[in-house]
């Protein structure tokens, strides 16, 4: 089956996401109502607030994202949404409204693995590389490094045995002072700031694991803050220390899994994906090793609905159908 319009819904943490796809992978509709100011006085997500955004905001997502593809709801043809893995609660608000819209047009509707969806982001996009790939997936919630094969089955081939290295961004930020979430910010920061004056420990180099570590470097710096008062300068050049050990931390790692695997294409995704020194870094990577990088945009890095419509039109398109009473699971 190759459905002529899909509808994507991606509601697994803090974004209500909303996508229409076209049966080539077209982008119809792209809407996101990221919940930032309700969980910002809590300085990270509550879980009950994210489920309760989502319950208010889905139908009107859904609608907009139907009249910025022009479309009546009729038109759809199949249903994608992420059923795993993320916060109970959100999960269960896009599943149950995604099962609900697929039920009263008796259309189909396949259950997405949110990592699948970030591995697939760039699906269709003419530099997107051919399975079999390493995927290095990096964002608030994962850490980790994935073979995709030939028949885009999805193996771990290393994570992270504490903090994400979007939490340790997140974590970091706060005692900096940021707002959540500290990644674009640090980002930013970074940008006028010497990235050799503060030193941050990069965990694990040893070439024995393809697992990560971040959960040091958030002490590390925790001391460095503690230690003294940092100023505007002192901030960015703190910044641009901290995501340069991230960046050299995630890319050791990911050409690890290349030359262990004998894979020469590296597929990043993730918010931390979006992290400008991680990108440079990647290219840079990839003409030094000749690695075949792909970067999807940016705002494909952080979580949308657009990468779930993808990985599920790819399944369609393989034959795949889903019954109705597919599971949510948390992780
Ligand atoms: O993929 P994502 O939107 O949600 C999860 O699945 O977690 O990733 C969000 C994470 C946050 O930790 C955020 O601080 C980080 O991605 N992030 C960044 C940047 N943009 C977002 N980290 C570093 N640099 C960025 N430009
Ligand atoms: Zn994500």
């Amino acid at each position: 089956m190759n459905p002529k319009y899909l509808l994507a819904i991606e509601t697994s943490c803090d974004d209500c996401a909303v996508a229409i796809l076209g049966h080539d992978n077209q982008i119809l509709a792209d809407v996101i109502y990221s919940q930032i100011d309700p969980h910002a006085p809590f300085g990270g997500i509550v879980p009950e607030i994210a489920s309760r955004q989502h319950l208010g905001r889905i139908a009107g997502m859904v609608q907009k994202a139907l009249s910025e593809a022009n479309l009546k709801a009729k038109d759809i043809e199949a249903v994608a949404v992420t059923n795993r893995p993320g916060l109970i609660g959100s999960l269960l608000v896009g599943v149950q409204f995604a099962k609900g819209f697929a039920q009263a047009l008796q259309i189909p509707i396949i259950g997405v693995h949110h990592i699948e969806g970030h591995l697939l982001a760039g699906l269709g996009e003419p530099d997107f590389p051919e399975a079999p790939f390493i995927g290095l997936i990096a964002s608030g919630g994962h850490s980790a490094l994935y073979l995709c094969d030939a028949d885009h089955q999805i193996t771990t081939l290393g994570q992270t045995r504490d903090d994400a290295a979007g939490e340790a961004f997140d974590k970091i930020g706060r005692l900096l002072g940021l707002s959540y979430p500290a990644g674009k910010e640090i980002d930013r920061l970074a940008q006028t700031g010497d990235a050799d004056r503060f030193e941050f420990p990069i965990a694990l180099r040893s070439r024995d694991t393809l697992e990560y570590s971040f959960s040091g470097l958030k002490t590390a710096a925790r001391l460095k803050i503690e230690k003294q008062v940092l100023g505007e300068q002192d901030r960015a050049d703190f910044c641009a220390g901290l995501q340069k050990a991230v960046a050299a931390a995630l890319l050791a790692k990911a050409q690890l899994a290349c030359e262990r695997t004998q894979i020469k294409k590296l597929v990043l995704g993730g918010g931390v994906a979006a992290n400008s020194l991680l990108r440079a870094a990647a290219e840079e990577l990839g003409l030094r090793e000749g690695l075949k990088i792909y970067l999807p945009s940016k705002k494909h890095c952080v979580d949308n609905a657009v990468m779930i419509g993808k990985a599920a039109l790819r399944r369609f398109r393989a034959g795949e159908r889903a019954a109705f009473d597919f599971p949510v699971e948390a992780s």
